[in-house]
């Protein structure tokens, strides 16, 4: 079907998905939108979250999407499980796939998980695994520190790992054997974590696997885009094009032209 994959985030960090999404699905077309002028969702309430969500979910929709793809771990969290039922189109987010891909890897059932403070809070993380395996321990951190860190481009050096020691010590200490990296931005700084963690610790980066579940919702549903040309990106952001457009790189993979802002959300 000839219809777009809808595909938002808070900001930028929603494309490490889009990048997953485009190795996997390279004929559809996808629509994203990065809700640049309320970034981060991070910190906020979880009723501003909800409502920032709707939102963004209403402008996708009015671009004619046949699926709509949450990136944003914090939304995911929060959000989803409000959203999910009240539109028609399938609505999926980060959560899922990341939660499974972790309970398949564990071996010793004990799962670690980062993110933001609303995805630590939400506890949803949390539920998912249980609710999939509930003889899982699973131990959580915050790391707000991680995200300016990407948005200012330091992936690695001696600032980013002091951190990222201090922030995933409780976690080495819990001895977790597998860590969901459950954030948007923390892929980019996989190095690092991996480093801290210790060659032991499988990393489960959500966006491979919600590329994966997507692919699987489309074809189970007979939304596959099969007329075999090259799928259309298009980007739209609430603020600032240009910022967007110069992170765009080290998210995507490539730069990004013509990114249009939409005062519609
Ligand atoms: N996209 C957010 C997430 O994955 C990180 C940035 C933010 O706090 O908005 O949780």
């Amino acid at each position: 079907m000839r219809k777009p994959i809808g595909v938002f985030d808070s900001g930028v960090g929603g494309l490490t998905v889009v990048k997953e999404l485009i190795r996997d699905l390279p004929d559809e077309d996808i629509v994203y939108f990065g809700d640049i002028a309320r970034v981060p969702y991070g910190i906020r309430s979880r009723e501003t979250i909800i409502r920032y969500s709707i939102e963004d979910t209403l402008f996708l929709l009015k671009q004619d999407v046949k699926l709509i793809c949450v990136a944003c771990n914090t939304a995911s969290s929060v959000a989803l499980p409000v959203i999910k039922n009240h539109f028609k189109v399938p609505i999926i987010g980060v959560l899922v796939p990341g939660a499974r891909e972790a309970v398949y890897a564990t071996r010793n059932k004990r799962i670690g998980v980062i993110g933001t403070r609303g995805t630590i809070k939400s506890r949803s993380y949390e539920m998912e695994i249980k609710q999939l395996d509930p003889k899982v321990s699973v131990y959580t951190a915050s790391c707000p520190l991680f995200v300016p860190f990407v948005e200012e481009g330091w992936y690695k050096g001696p600032e980013v790992l002091s951190v990222a020691r201090t922030y995933l010590a409780p976690l080495k200490q819990a001895r977790v054997d597998t860590l969901i990296l459950g954030c948007t931005h923390y892929p980019l700084i996989k190095p690092v974590i991996a480093r801290v963690m210790g060659p032991g610790v499988t990393l489960i980066d959500s966006a491979k696997q919600v590329a994966i579940e997507v692919k699987k919702i489309l074809a189970s549903e007979g939304l596959l885009n099969t007329n075999g040309r090259k799928g259309d990106h298009k980007f739209y952001v609430s603020d600032n094009p240009e910022w967007f457009s110069d992170l765009a790189k080290s998210f995507l993979g490539r730069p990004i032209k013509n990114v249009r802002k939409t005062s519609n959300v």
